[in-house]
């Protein structure tokens, strides 16, 4: 496995493989990071991994100086997993200038996440972009997780006409439910105990949907206080199209409910996909 730091080095080493197949990531990884690296894994010759963390998509108060930087662990987990090329950028790498030009989303990214992380989606975005234009993959592989994340970044590549695949990969969740997060790393083992339950609140409101409840809103609402009264600040539990994450209208099928919520310092999000 080559652990590359500059662009030119990178450039040089893909030169000789352009078929390739990407993952980028902000390192700290889990579980859920190495089951994207097995989806990669057969689909091209060379398996790309970036870890970089990228401020741009950080607001003011948010984590970006505590994220976790775990670089060693990272590259064996990957060695392990078989992955061809890791590509460790600093930041002067990424951005050897300001970053003047950069990449507005859609509306999509004015809503549920995008609210309560203003900017978050333009440096996502940003920087993906960019990173494409390095490792110029013909697949890349997004967790479905940041659901949000991935709808954003499947309607750049289409409406950028870039020839690249998204590819979308399910959540994977520790047994009690919880999906894996590098921000789990931050709760305490208490607060670690208490956060299943906002997957739980996703299945009670798939369920009451299956059931064949059709007042969205009480479910959502339920969801709500079912967070609430368990210490939690929700922002949001809600039902929407999967194709746009707005809510839907009647006879809609693919749908899927999204979470967020506090517990303690730590912010966390879930989604559970629902076919009507
Ligand atoms: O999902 C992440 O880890 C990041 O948002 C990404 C896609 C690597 C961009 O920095």
């Amino acid at each position: 496995m080559d652990v590359i730091h500059s662009v030119p080095e990178l450039r040089e080493r893909l030169r000789r493989e352009p078929n390739n197949v990407f993952v980028p990531t902000m390192g700290n990884l889990h579980e859920g990071h190495i089951e994207l690296m097995r989806i990669a894994k057969p689909r091209a010759a060379c398996t790309v991994v970036s870890i970089f963390v990228n401020r741009l998509q950080f607001g003011p108060r948010e984590d970006y100086d505590r994220y976790p930087r775990t670089l060693q662990s990272d590259c064996d987990k990957l060695r392990d997993a078989g992955v061809d090329v890791v590509f460790v950028p600093d930041e002067k790498a990424i951005y050897p200038e300001p970053q003047t030009f950069v990449v507005e989303p859609s509306d999509l990214q004015n809503i549920l996440e995008g609210a309560h992380r203003p900017g978050h989606f333009r440096g996502v975005a940003t920087v993906v972009l960019k990173l494409f234009n390095l490792v110029m993959p013909h697949s890349a592989i997004f967790g479905k997780k940041d659901y949000q994340q991935y709808l954003v970044l499947r309607d750049m590549v289409r409406q950028f006409a870039l020839p690249i695949e998204i590819i979308p990969a399910d959540t994977v969740r520790a047994p009690d439910g919880l999906a894996l997060s590098s921000r789990n790393g931050y709760l305490s083992a208490e607060e670690r105990s208490e956060a299943p339950r906002l997957y739980r609140v996703l299945q009670e409101v798939r369920d009451g949907m299956k059931a064949g409840a059709h007042d969205y809103q009480r479910l959502e609402l339920h969801g709500m206080s079912m967070l609430a009264d368990n210490g939690w600040k929700p922002d949001y539990v809600t039902v929407r199209r999967r194709s746009d994450l707005r809510p839907p209208v009647n006879g809609e099928h693919e749908l899927v409910v999204l979470a967020a919520a506090r517990l303690g310092r730590t912010r966390l999000i879930d989604n559970i996909e629902i076919d009507r």
